[in-house]
């Protein structure tokens, strides 16, 4: 076992970016920046281009090629001035656009290898109401100056750390750790260590303030946002996410090692694999489909979706070990679930009203009696009547096959969703799965069965 200070160090070496990395970084920023500002003049826009993010808070992680370009407006009138400096940028240079509008309008493109975000957003002064999303990024630049110090490094070692037990990220497929809250962390408790420490004593809710505050608000972790009261940073973070990085953290502190911030890069034994999926009772539903979508809208429509499914299979009498889902953002979606059982029981005890409540009794029996479905009764338990009857399919293929055959938006499943299921979905079993474990899904399918963080032995 090494010591933290040598595991420090190497890691260090390893995600640190070097001087000529950071310069070249900054150097393109420059020039992107100057370009927005001269079209800026020409469309008559009040406005600077600034780069906020990782990269001006010293915090990002060596090869990560991306740049956080926020165009800050001067004044607010509406927000329709946000669409019109995209407009601007769209019709002054001959840059390759992706439209990405989650919440809030903005452009991505990528120039020389590296992906700009491009944000308008306006000017706020800390305090201010503010008017839309991406207004506090220039107000925590300016606040982590102040305030971070020399500690970018333990922000990296944080960063790393969550993004190898994948929950780095407050975007939806994550509802992880954002960049700014690592920051955060890390200026409260001092250190990475520091954090470490703390969260390995945090309880089933955690509360971070920076200064007084009282707004109240109702998710795992809430750390307030010291340029926004009404603002919590860890608003995007998941339960189960959260509970993650508190097991984590008490199993680096017990026993620190490089593993906590090394990606598993073996590759996955498809062979094996299959065997072990022929082990589990397991069903996949495969959609293959593609319809451009922004992956928060994406994810946010597939969370739901298999959440929907897992909880029609229980209502209909399966047992549900866990779902997941995967998907490659475009073509393919794929949900998983295991069950304790691909077969559910042939006979299902359906009860029925208490023996005293005579209308209800009276329609009842009517229903049951000398019904072809009924094996058994009605008959009298208690105080209630139950019928014992059997069920149409018991195999979980047969009852998938049911509740999607329209689409399932009526049991839940999102819209965007449902239509995909509608133009083509299959309903795989077990080893049939063994075509799509590609792409990465074969590397999600395999932790899902094995079920255990790498951090339990
Ligand atoms: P990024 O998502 O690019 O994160 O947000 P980052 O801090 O640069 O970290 P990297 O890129 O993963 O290294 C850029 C800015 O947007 C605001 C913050 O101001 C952040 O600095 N932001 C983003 C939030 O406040 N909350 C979020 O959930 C996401
Ligand atoms: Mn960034």
């Amino acid at each position: 076992m090494s010591s933290w200070s040598e595991i420090r160090k190497s890691v260090l070496e390893r995600i640190k970016p070097s001087r000529a990395e950071e310069i070249t970084l900054k150097e393109v920023g420059d020039q992107v920046v100057e370009r927005i500002n001269s079209i800026l003049k020409k469309a008559r826009i009040r406005g600077v281009a600034e780069i906020h993010g990782s990269v001006p808070h010293g915090t990002w992680i060596t090869g990560q090629m991306d740049l956080d370009i926020f165009v800050v407006l001067n004044t607010y009138r509406e927000r329709g001035q946000l669409s019109e400096v995209l407009d601007a940028l769209r019709e002054h240079t001959d840059w390759e656009f992706t439209e990405a509008w989650a919440e809030h309008p903005y452009l991505q493109t990528e120039i020389g290898g590296y992906n700009l975000d491009i944000v308008p957003c306006f000017r706020a002064r800390t305090g201010d109401r503010i008017m839309s999303a991406t207004d506090r990024s220039p107000l925590h630049t300016k606040w982590l100056k102040k305030n971070l110090n020399e500690k970018g490094d333990d922000v990296r070692l944080l960063k790393q750390f969550l993004k190898v037990i994948e929950i780095y990220g407050a975007e939806i497929k994550v509802g992880g750790f954002s960049g700014y809250l690592c920051e955060l962390l890390v200026i409260k408790h001092g250190s990475f260590m520091g954090v470490i420490d703390a969260a390995s004593m945090w309880g089933e809710k955690e509360v971070i303030r920076f200064k007084e505050e009282t707004r109240e608000f109702n998710d795992p972790l809430v750390v307030y946002d010291p340029v926004d009261s009404l603002r919590n940073v860890a608003s995007a973070l998941r339960e189960e996410p959260y509970h993650r990085f508190i097991s984590a953290a008490k199993a680096f502190k017990e026993n620190p090692s490089e593993r906590f911030f090394t990606f598993d890069e073996t590759p996955v034994d498809v062979d094996e694999l299959i065997e072990k999926i022929g082990e589990r009772s397991l069903v996949f539903v495969v959609i293959e489909e593609s319809k451009a979508e922004v992956p928060d809208t994406l994810w946010g429509q597939l969370r739901r979706s298999v959440g929907a499914i897992e909880k029609q299979l229980i209502i209909q009498g399966f047992d549900v070990v866990e779902s997941t889902v995967w998907s490659n953002e475009k073509t393919r979606h794929i949900f998983a679930y295991m069950l304790v059982s691909i077969n559910r029981t042939e006979m299902d005890k359906h009860f029925g009203p208490p023996v005293h409540l005579e209308k209800d009794v009276k329609k009842f029996l009517e229903v049951y009696t000398d019904n072809p479905r009924v094996v058994s009764g009605p008959e009298i338990e208690n105080n209630r009547w139950f019928v014992v009857l059997y069920r149409e399919h018991t195999l979980v293929k047969d009852t998938l096959d049911k509740l999607l055959s329209d689409g399932g938006a009526r049991i839940g499943i999102s819209k965007g969703i449902a239509v995909r299921i509608l133009q083509h979905h299959r309903i795989l079993m077990g080893k049939s799965i063994g075509p799509y474990l590609i792409e990465g899904f074969e590397r999600q399918l395999a932790k899902f069965i094995r079920g255990r963080p790498f951090w339990v032995e």
